[in-house]
């Protein structure tokens, strides 16, 4: 962590432990009886929401308690929670720095392709169907974290590759690095009247993972989603524990639009399964 850093998360800590302090001893005054008239009593009565009698501190450990246990399953990491305290602390002093947020969130592509293929900076996606894609497609699904292509999180159900590919409501595509093919993409479900779309990704290459491909995949196919499919509506679901893929549907524009808890049984252990979507203009 570099210094600038190091400050900051030490004024973070600083004002939360101002804020607690100054909590509790608002809470000990609230708790202390005394006569109408007397001084304390009339700063509270002047106080705004002074009718509303503060959370008990215990409620406030509880519920950060509770907040620590869902965010570490999520992934976070003590840099997350200290970018988390910094956001919450803005928004608690600024309640407006909720739509300034909301105009630094990630937007959705800018640029729509009409047509498959498409090229990127590092990957290429062209249609599916090429000799030896469906071998490569085989193999990469029976990898443990490729299967989640196939898989539906909200049935559990896997498809199978030839439904997949058969069903006139899905278009799938072959992401490329050069002519090599190293992974797929596809839109599920495609309702050409209500214009939305299931997405799916994969990275197939195990090797390959983790080095912005598959970001870059999504962007591309997000393109032709809406230039190409005229889609409106894209929409994910995923497990709360794949955290690269939550991180991506982030960062492009995807929300969280509910949690379904303990939705889907796999591997004997019972997941939380999160539905994401993004609305495209
Ligand atoms: C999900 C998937 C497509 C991501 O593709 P990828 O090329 O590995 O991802 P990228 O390199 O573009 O990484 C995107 C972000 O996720 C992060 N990330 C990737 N894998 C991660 C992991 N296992 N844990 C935490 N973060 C991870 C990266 O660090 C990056 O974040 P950053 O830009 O803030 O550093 C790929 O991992 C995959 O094919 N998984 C199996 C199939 C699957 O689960 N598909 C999703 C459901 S259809």
């Amino acid at each position: 962590m570099d210094d600038r850093r190091v400050q900051a998360s030490a004024e973070i800590v600083r004002k939360a432990k101002s804020l607690a302090q100054e909590s509790r001893r608002d809470a000990q005054r609230m708790q202390t009886p005394n006569l109408p008239g007397a001084p304390d009593a009339e700063a509270r009565a002047n106080k705004p929401g002074a009718s509303r009698p503060p959370p008990a501190p215990m409620t406030i450990e509880v519920a950060a308690r509770s907040f620590h246990k869902e965010a570490v399953g999520y992934g976070f990491t003590l840099a997350d929670f200290v970018h988390f305290a910094s956001t919450l602390l803005g928004i608690a002093m600024d309640p407006h720095a909720g739509a300034s947020a909301d105009a630094e969130a990630p937007q959705p592509p800018a640029e729509r392709f009409a047509s498959l293929p498409v090229v990127g900076r590092n990957v290429g996606i062209r249609p599916f169907g090429d000799s030896g894609d469906r071998q490569h497609l085989d193999r990469w699904v029976a990898d443990s974290d490729g299967r989640f292509f196939l898989l539906s999180t909200t049935s559990g159900r896997r498809q199978d590759v030839d439904h997949l590919l058969q069903d006139p409501h899905n278009h799938i595509g072959m992401v490329t690095a050069g002519d090599r093919p190293i992974g797929c993409v596809a839109y599920l479900d495609h309702r050409p009247a209500q214009r939305r779309a299931e997405l799916r990704k994969m990275i197939g290459e195990r090797d390959l993972r983790g080095r912005g491909l598959g970001r870059e995949a999504a962007l591309l196919w997000l393109g032709y989603g809406l230039g190409g499919l005229g889609l409106k509506k894209v929409y994910l679901t995923t497990l709360a524990t794949n955290i690269g893929n939550i991180k991506i549907n982030e960062a492009l524009g995807f929300r969280v639009e509910g949690i379904l808890r303990k939705e889907v049984l796999i591997d004997g252990e019972y997941h939380d399964v999160l539905r994401m979507g993004l609305w495209l203009e």
